[in-house]
């Protein structure tokens, strides 16, 4: 299931999520130690937030990254933006409950084809969404043509790490116990099983650098986290 492509990938990614959109939140918690919120705290803190203007959250899921985004001054308004309705829908409440100013608004739509006209946005975000993407390089190249000239992208993700015995560990253990919390909690082993296969099969950190630059980004800066098994990118439009 984890080498799909294509439509194939799509129809599986945004089932899954449909699926699991209850118990996200929580696993996430289990699954991350805690800590995934603080990574999306680390990883805003690289954007420069000085400029005025407003912020796309691609794959935003239940909104954490949205959230985080909006509680700077200077971000005016964040588009939230997800295929899975039921994602949003979990996304829309919480921000209703934390009460962030209004000035999130959540769009089902695929990443692929984003529902805005080019060059509107100075900040984006994508948080543990890259890896999922049917179509990585046209949804990458979304974000790419929404972005201002200036603009910047912060993208948060689980990277491979091949020479480090941490991350053989880590991924041995994120194999083996994210499906059981996966039955336990959502009763759904296949959906963390894939998504911890996603994971191994996906970019390690120097892999992930150069996929971005042939795709039209610059490297501004890159910080490594959680033993080297989570990258935080900020990106600029080449
Ligand atoms: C692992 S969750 C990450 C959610 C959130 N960004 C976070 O930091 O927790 C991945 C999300 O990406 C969304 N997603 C994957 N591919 C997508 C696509 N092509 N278009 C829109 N959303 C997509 C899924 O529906 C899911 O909500």
């Amino acid at each position: 299931m984890a080498n799909l492509h294509g439509k194939d990938k799509a129809k599986h990614v945004v089932r899954l999520f449909r699926r699991i959109a209850n118990s996200y939140d929580l696993l996430n918690t289990l699954m991350s130690g805690g800590r995934h919120r603080d990574w999306r705290k680390q990883a805003i803190q690289m954007f420069n937030l000085s400029k005025n203007g407003i912020a796309i959250d691609v794959a935003t899921g239940t909104g954490d990254f949205s959230i985080e985004i909006s509680q700077f001054t200077n971000v005016e308004k964040v588009f939230g933006v997800d295929f899975a309705k039921e994602m949003v829908a979990l996304a829309q409440k919480k921000s209703l409950n934390l009460k962030t100013n209004n000035k999130i608004f959540y769009i089902e739509a695929d990443a692929s084809f984003l529902p805005f006209k080019n060059s509107i946005f100075q900040y984006a975000t994508i948080g543990f969404g890259i890896r999922n993407f049917y179509d990585l390089s046209k949804g990458l190249s979304e974000v790419r043509r929404v972005l201002k000239e200036n603009g910047e992208l912060i993208i948060l993700e689980i990277v491979r790490h091949e020479k480090n015995i941490f991350s053989k560990i880590f991924f041995r253990c994120f194999d083996l116990v994210a499906p059981i919390l996966g039955y336990v909690f959502a009763r759904d082993r296949g959906a963390y099983k894939y998504l911890t296969k996603s994971a191994e099969m996906f970019f390690t950190a120097e892999e992930l650098s150069s996929f971005l630059k042939d795709q039209g980004f610059n490297i501004v800066s890159k910080k490594s986290i959680a033993f080297g098994n989570v990258s935080i990118l900020l990106c600029s439009k080449k």
